[in-house]
């Protein structure tokens, strides 16, 4: 019987049939809420005013993020992180490209899924916003002054980086945890051998607090479970971390049955401040490995690729103390702490039930050395003993809790389509609001802190159908918008957003705003290539090596008629924009080359490489509309047969 309940809530998880029957049921835009005229008034944003938050969603398989402003759910920007970025020339400029290097070599996409901004004392600081690649396992750091990718570090021995990245409450740590376990170190053996031989990596990253900075500290060596989701004690619980696990059974092939078998998997709680004790005093295993530390410098304009070759790893076994099992009824995902690190949820998908753990009831089980077997050598706390309480039948399909500070819990149901409200102490629905359709996570600003800010909660659906003009058979994603304010939910704005967010981190405007940088000054320009003045423009030839310092302002390129360039050169244009003035980028394009264009902010270096392939005149041309005169933002590259004895000079307005 259990099986076959099983079964169908997995086959609707599959089909999405319930959402279905709720479009059918219920009126498209809600109960109530966006139909009323003041829903209108609280997403109105008048022009010229800005944005009570910042929304920063992850972007799935495009591989970068996008900045939102909240409650309009207007699009300001795209952050580029693991993927390519022609609008900027991210990941193509010759300054960029070591920010794509991995262990497997230039690898210029990933699936980023899981954005978390840095926290002092629990609280959101603003310095910097951590997002996690799933496929080719990376951390990468946003910068929020600049809004720009700083660092990127890979994560070895793990697959499927999914349980990340989320920071401790003093951001001393990012965290990263394996959702594929796999065998460690990686070698050629049996798949059907997985069971016992796989390991789960959970990674704890430390974070340099002047600079941002992260080195992997240490790789806690887990049971080969999928550890899927993770969140920070905080409060009474810092210290501790929590991870979602499933497959517990540690099946390799049909996961869909076979990793469905166990009525209960765990949540693992580890206590990473003894972990950190034990590291600190010389406990651990140096092993090899290999993976890559990338680092943009805003001085140089350059970012480094570093290759590391080992990792600390540690044996959960070897810190008594350090690791328990909680177990956690079926298949939990979703694995959130409330604002007084109290209670942990989990989110068993497969269950109509929220579990409620309670940290005090943990730590009491603990002490007292309450404990209902183990596995692998980690002792398994009894289900009973630790357990505050569970929500009872608030939907179908849990996924993903957030908070908003009062009291409340705010937990999506990816089955039944719909965003449910609860109380944390008495777990007692309070309201329900369908969603349009089948929503994933929920984002409140500050929901993973101890000091939510409780206005607004974003919905962010997996199914989009019939919500916007269709746009053929892909579409956008599509985010809905809540007032949380009052006692009930209510409906106020959809918006689509770009690729799939999987999570969003919300801050309000004026913890960034008043810093955000407006120019990169030309005087602190470090770059080895940068041309400070307009009489240091010059073009350099090192046998087929050309090297074109060239600089810009409106509305000309210094130099802008070069000849002497020939077939088979390499060809690099170093490009400096002189401006000082906030928002006058200037671009450049030039024919034919085929990686991107660059978009080059007042005072920045950028470098792109051409390879000039066909004898003839051609023109370069300034990409971004800078001025009146925008259109006569343009020169000359004359290419010379491979042979020719045409030497190199290069002119403006001769
Ligand atoms: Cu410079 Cu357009």
């Amino acid at each position: 019987m259990k099986k076959s309940i099983n079964s169908l809530l997995m086959l609707a998880l599959v089909a999405g049939i319930f959402t279905s029957c709720n479009n059918g049921k219920t009126n498209k835009n809600g109960d109530r809420g966006a139909l009323a005229s003041s829903a209108a008034e609280k997403v109105y944003v008048a022009p010229g005013e800005h944005d009570e938050f910042y929304a920063f969603f992850s972007g799935g398989y495009s591989g970068n993020l996008t900045v939102y402003g909240l409650p309009s759910g207007r699009m300001f920007k795209e952050i580029p992180v693991f993927s390519q970025f022609p609008t900027n020339g991210y990941g193509y400029s010759e300054e960029t490209i070591p920010m794509l290097n991995t262990s497997h070599g230039f690898v210029p996409w990933d699936d980023l899924h899981h954005p978390d901004i840095s926290q002092t004392n629990g609280k959101l600081d603003g310095r910097w916003i951590f997002v996690n690649g799933n496929n080719t396992p990376r951390i990468a750091r946003v910068d929020l002054e600049t809004f720009e990718t700083e660092e990127i570090i890979e994560v070895p021995n793990s697959a499927g980086n999914h349980s990340s990245s989320f920071i401790t409450e003093n951001t001393e740590y990012v965290v990263a945890g394996t959702r594929f376990s796999v065998p460690v170190p990686q070698q050629d053996i049996p798949i059907n051998e997985y069971k016992g031989k796989f390991k789960g990596a959970l990674s704890f990253i430390s974070v340099e607090q002047e600079t941002g900075r992260m080195d992997i500290k240490f790789q806690l060596m887990m049971p080969g479970f999928d550890y899927d989701l993770s969140h920070p004690g905080r409060g009474k619980s810092h210290g501790w971390f929590f991870f979602t696990t499933y497959n517990t059974e540690e099946a390799n092939t049909l996961l869909e049955v076979n990793a469905s078998q166990n009525d209960k998997d765990f949540i693992a709680a580890v206590n990473w401040k003894k972990i950190e004790e034990y590291v600190n005093n010389g406990g651990g295993t140096k092993m090899p490995a290999n993976y890559a530390h990338n680092v943009y410098d805003h001085g140089t304009h350059n970012a480094t690729t570093t290759m590391k070759k080992e990792v600390l790893t540690v044996d959960p076994t070897k810190v008594p103390g350090a690791v328990f099992f909680l177990p956690t009824p079926k298949s939990p995902h979703g694995c959130d702490v409330d604002p007084t690190g109290s209670y942990i949820i989990g989110n068993g998908k497969l269950s109509a039930d929220l579990t409620v753990h309670s940290f005090d009831k943990m730590i009491d089980a603990i002490e007292n050395e309450k404990f209902d077997g183990e596995a692998y050598g980690i002792p398994i706390l009894s289900f009973e003993d630790i357990l505050a309480g569970t929500v009872k039948q608030a939907g179908l399909g849990p996924l993903h809790t957030e908070f908003d500070g009062k009291g409340n819990a705010y937990t999506t149901f990816f089955i039944s389509s719909e965003l449910v409200k609860w109380n944390i102490e008495t777990r007692e629905v309070i309201d329900r609001q369908p969603n349009y359709y089948s929503v994933g996570h929920v984002m409140i600003p500050g929901g993973n802190s101890a000091e939510p800010f409780g206005k607004y909660a974003v919905s962010m659906n997996k199914i989009t159908k019939d919500r916007y003009l269709p746009t053929g058979p892909e579409l956008e994603h599509s985010a809905q918008l809540f007032d949380i304010s009052g006692e009930k939910m209510e409906l106020l704005l959809d918006f689509p957003t770009h690729g799939e967010p999987h999570y969003a981190a919300g801050i309000p405007a004026d913890i960034l705003a008043p810093k955000s940088k407006k120019i990169y000054k030309l005087e602190e320009n470090e770059h080895k290539y940068a041309t400070l003045t307009s009489e240091d423009a010059r073009v350099e030839r090192d046998g087929k090596e050309v090297h074109i310092y060239m600089s810009m302002i409106r509305s000309h390129f210094t130099p802008d008629n070069i000849e002497g360039i020939k077939v088979g050169d390499k060809v690099y244009f170093h490009i400096t924009n002189h401006e000082q003035d906030f928002d006058v980028p200037h671009g450049f394009a030039m024919i034919g080359a085929n990686n991107a264009e660059l978009l080059i902010m007042p005072g920045q270096t950028k470098t792109l490489y051409w390879e000039p392939k066909q004898v003839g005149v051609w023109p370069f041309y300034c990409t971004d509309f800078c001025s009146a005169l925008h259109q006569e933002m343009q020169g000359y590259i004359r290419v010379s047969p491979e042979n020719s004895d045409i030497e190199l000079s290069w002119s403006l307005g001769e």
